[in-house]
C-alpha cells in the first residue's frame, strides 16, 4: 500500500504525518507493507529539511525527521500512490485540480480518518506559536492510528469477499 501525505510546503505537516505513520505502522502493523512519502503543493522549500520547530517537536515525541527533504507533488504521484492524503481543504483542492480524473477518488482529507469529527483540517503551524506544532502532532498521531485501523478493516473485507477455492 502506497500512501502520500500532502501539505503546502512539505516542511511541517506532511513530513510529520510521514514519520508518524511510518513509526506507528512499523510498531502496530509489522505484517503490512507500506510505502510512505510526503510532498507539498508549493515549491517554496524544495530540497530543504523539515522546519526546525517541527523537527524539535517531533523529536521530543521520539520521531526523527532528519533524513527528510522537501519536494513538490509531481504528475507521476497520481499514478504511483494508492492514497493521497491532504492536510487541509486548500491542499485537497489543489490536488483535485491537478489530478487526472482517474486519480480523484484516491485523494482524501487525512483527518477523515481521525477520531474527532469536529476537526477536518490539520492547521498550518508555520506562522503561529509553539503550540501549533504540538497540535499538529496530536492530530496526526490520532489520524495515523485511525488510518491504520481503516486500512486493516478494508483489507479484512477484501480478503473475506474473495471467492474461495473449491475444496477437494
Ligand atoms: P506546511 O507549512 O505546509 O505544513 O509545510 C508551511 C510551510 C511553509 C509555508 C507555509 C506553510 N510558507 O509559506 O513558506
Amino acid at each position: 500500500m502506497k500512501i502520500l501525505f500532502v501539505c503546502l510546503g512539505n516542511i511541517c505537516r506532511s513530513p510529520t504525518a510521514e514519520v508518524v505513520f511510518r513509526e506507528i505502522a512499523a510498531r502496530e502493523a509489522p505484517d503490512l507493507a507500506f510505502e510512505i512519502d510526503s510532498a507539498g503543493t508549493a515549491g517554496y522549500h524544495v530540497g530543504a529539511p523539515p522546519d526546525t520547530r517541527t523537527r524539535q517537536a517531533a523529536l521530543r515525541r521520539g520521531y526523527d525527521m532528519s533524513a527528510l527533504r522537501a519536494r513538490v507533488v509531481e504528475p507521476q504521484d497520481f499514478r504511483r500512490f494508492d492514497l493521497i492524503l491532504a492536510m487541509d481543504l486548500q491542499n485537497l483542492d489543489a490536488l483535485q485540480q491537478r489530478a487526472p480524473a482517474a486519480a480523484r477518488d484516491r485523494i482524501r482529507l487525512f483527518l477523515e480518518f481521525g477520531p474527532d469529527a469536529g476537526a477536518t483540517e490539520v492547521p498550518d503551524p508555520y506562522y503561529g506559536g509553539a503550540n501549533g506544532f504540538e497540535e499538529v502532532l496530536d492530530l496526526v498521531e490520532a489520524a495515523a492510528r485511525g488510518l491504520l485501523q481503516h486500512l486493516r478493516a478494508e483489507l479484512r473485507r477484501s480478503t473475506l469477499s474473495q471467492p474461495q477455492l473449491p475444496g477437494p
